[in-house]
């Protein structure tokens, strides 16, 4: 693995992680199963499961077709994320990956000079997007415990002269929070013309509150004030393979289309995301893992008298005990590697589902953090 990735991506982590190394060596060869060349990545909310082994194998079958263009297997892809929606081919946007389609929708209401409204902590993509293109971003600050202000988001949209975009995250990133479905639709039903809501569903397949209702609904309901996004790289294990997509009326997925190559698709990807659609086993194995594995943290964080975020993604944030830096650098030692800063705070970290055996590990180095 390259280095300087294991140690969390900028130079003045890797300076205080690596005098944390020489003095805790003890640490370091107590991790036995982990090493630094191969530690545990509980950082990126990543499936762990691996792949699906039938998109596996369709992955390797699909290598024999590298030097033809993805074409007709991105209408296939296409057809049957429209048929599992009860939606037209025309509905669904495919690229190589659902931060694309998000860069995508920013940049079409970028000459319409559209004010992003997101809550303050959330995904920083579109952030970082609506920098690229020049628009201003009004992060609205999180209610208690997180919770998403839908109230307070929608307040400020309504003081806005023109276009807005509100970009909303459920079940959110990095709080794992699911904000209740019905406060979502209602509002995108009532606003008014110039507001456009871009809803990314990136942890959509792992949600278990029986309550929730994706905003797929709308646009089948005929909503044309809405682009849903959603990713293979999560339930679905392929976040190396950069493949994910949008949902919207036909009229607005062909608008965002002139935004981003709609072909930007390698084949293999396109040919293992339709086995892996159709691997309903693995699907119900990677949903029972993650349900399994928060119960586990739930528990242990309960037990530490530490506080825990419910939530819906495969990530839990998590208050630590302890400062965040000097927390990532004991696990570090360990040879686990945790959430970075994302706002939440110096107390919490946000923490990414492992397998069951894997959190078993984290757990057992966790407690003796805090023993
Ligand atoms: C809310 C959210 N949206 C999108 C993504 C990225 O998805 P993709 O890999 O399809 O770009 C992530 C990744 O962590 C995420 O948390």
């Amino acid at each position: 693995m390259d280095r300087r990735l294991f140690l969390g991506f900028t130079a003045s982590t890797a300076v205080t992680v690596a005098t944390a190394s020489l003095v805790s060596i003890a640490a370091v060869k107590a991790s036995g199963r982990y090493t630094a060349n191969n530690p545990l990545l509980l950082n990126k909310n990543e499936n762990p499961l691996g792949m699906s082994p039938r998109a596996i194998e369709a992955a390797k079958k699909a290598l024999s077709k590298g030097h033809r263009y993805a074409g007709d297997y991105v209408t296939i892809l296409g057809e049957d994320l429209a048929l599992n929606e009860g939606l037209k081919l025309q509905n669904i946007g495919i690229s190589n990956e659902s931060t694309r389609i998000i860069d995508a929708v920013i940049h079409s209401q970028a000459n319409k000079n559209a004010t992003i409204v997101a809550p303050a902590i959330t995904y920083d993509q579109a952030q970082e997007a609506a920098d690229n293109w020049n628009l201003s971003y009004q992060a609205i600050p999180m209610g208690e415990d997180f919770k998403m202000d839908i109230a307070a988001m929608e307040a400020a949209s309504l003081k806005i002269d023109g276009a807005v975009l509100v970009y909303l995250v459920s079940p959110n990133n990095p709080t794992g929070r699911l904000t209740p479905s019905n406060s979502i639709i209602a509002w995108i039903k009532r606003a008014p013309d110039n507001v456009f809501f871009l809803i990314d569903e990136a942890y959509h397949e792992l949600v278990a509150d029986p309550f929730y209702e994706s905003t797929v609904s709308l646009v089948k309901a005929g909503y044309k004030n809405l682009v849903v996004t959603r990713t293979f790289s999560k339930i679905y294990a392929m976040a190396g393979m950069r493949i994910g997509y949008g949902i919207a009326h036909e009229e607005v997925m062909n608008e965002i289309k002139r935004y981003y190559a709609s072909w930007n698709v390698n084949i293999v990807a396109t040919i293992a995301a339709s086995a892996s659609l159709k691997d309903h086993a693995f699907f119900k194995r990677s949903f029972d893992e993650n349900q399994a594995t928060k119960q586990m943290i739930y528990k242990t964080m309960d037990k530490l008298g530490l506080k825990c975020i419910p939530s819906e993604g495969n990530f839990i944030l998590h208050e630590i005990g302890m400062d965040l830096k000097p927390y990532q650098r004991a696990m570090f030692e360990r040879h686990i590697l945790v959430g970075r800063d994302r706002g939440t705070g110096q107390s919490w970290n946000r923490l990414s589902m492992g397998t069951v055996d894997e959190m078993t590990y984290f757990i057992e180095q966790f407690q003796r953090l805090h023993s």
